[in-house]
């Protein structure tokens, strides 16, 4: 994408990213719809459909030849990764914004021909707006986020996970969970993958490992945390595809590399 068009775009999404954070905090303590999807643990809301609707709307009218890839419902059905697409999640931690309200953000993720060109993670309550622009740097609001530091110990890093997965579960197995708990300085679950990422890619979290993200909940963050230097895996240390549902490491290059070295060591036990 030619970098006059990018910025342009770069410039509508982030005032449109402040009208929808206006528009959830406008209803933020009205009495919510709350339905939920695959089970009774994953929600949806009328606020997270009207965000979702308030995007569709705008890329229909401004940007028509552009597709959207998006969690619930209002999106194209993408076959391949051609063309420009938006990948949006209106409301990322939908459980921290019906039991908290706050702990969750707008997720928009911009690629253009199946390369990251635009990534957005708005923390609408604390007001953080954290942005990129591919080879352009990540900021959080208008500060310039510094790259990340390369050789941080896993022992004095604190990573992000998901407590399911130290439950038995298919997925992944407990004592791979059980030994990286150990080893690092602390653990946090945020509720938030596009939060988590952001906090990766501020360098306050060293990693996050989850086992299965869809791809609105890494499409913006994964473009952020590129820009200070972090990695983005999945659990094999694989590159994840624009359209897939994967497991995620994100991380500073030594962690994101120490938790895919433990997964690996401990999985063939
Ligand atoms: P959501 O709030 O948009 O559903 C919570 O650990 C993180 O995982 C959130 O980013 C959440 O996104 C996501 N998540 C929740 N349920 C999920 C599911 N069934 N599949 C994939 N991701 C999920
Ligand atoms: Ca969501």
């Amino acid at each position: 994408m030619d970098s006059i068009v990018r910025e342009a775009l770069f410039n509508h999404v982030r005032s449109w990213m402040l009208d929808a954070g206006a528009l959830i905090k406008e209803r933020i303590d009205d009495p919510l719809e709350i339905s939920t999807k695959s089970n009774a643990n994953d929600l949806v809301t009328q606020v997270d459909q009207d965000v979702e609707k308030f995007f569709a709307n705008k890329i229909k009218q401004y940007y028509k030849g552009h597709l959207l890839l998006s969690e619930e419902g209002f999106g194209d059905d993408l076959k391949d990764t051609k063309g420009t697409v938006w990948i949006i999640d209106p409301i990322d931690g939908t459980m921290n914004f019906v039991n908290q309200k706050r702990n969750f953000a707008i997720s928009i993720g911009i690629y253009h021909e199946g390369i990251g060109e635009i990534g957005f993670v708005y923390d609408v309550i604390a007001n953080n707006l954290y942005s990129a622009m591919r080879d352009g740097g990540a900021f959080k609001n208008d500060r310039r986020l510094p790259m990340l530091e390369q050789n941080v110990p896993l022992e004095e890093s604190i990573i992000c996970l998901n407590h399911y997965w130290l439950c038995e579960n298919r997925l992944i197995d407990e004592k791979v969970m059980q030994s990286l708990v150990k080893r690092v300085r602390g653990t946090r679950t945020y509720g938030s993958a596009a939060l988590e990422f952001a906090h990766v890619a501020e360098g306050i979290i060293g990693g996050y490992l989850t086992m299965s993200l869809e791809p609105w909940d890494i499409a913006a963050g994964r473009i952020i945390v590129k820009e200070v230097g972090g990695m983005t895996t999945d659990i094999d240390g694989k590159e994840v595809g624009m359209l897939e549902r994967s497991s995620i490491v994100t991380g500073n290059p030594n962690v994101h590399n120490k938790v895919i070295s433990e997964y690996l060591q401990n999985a063939k036990k």
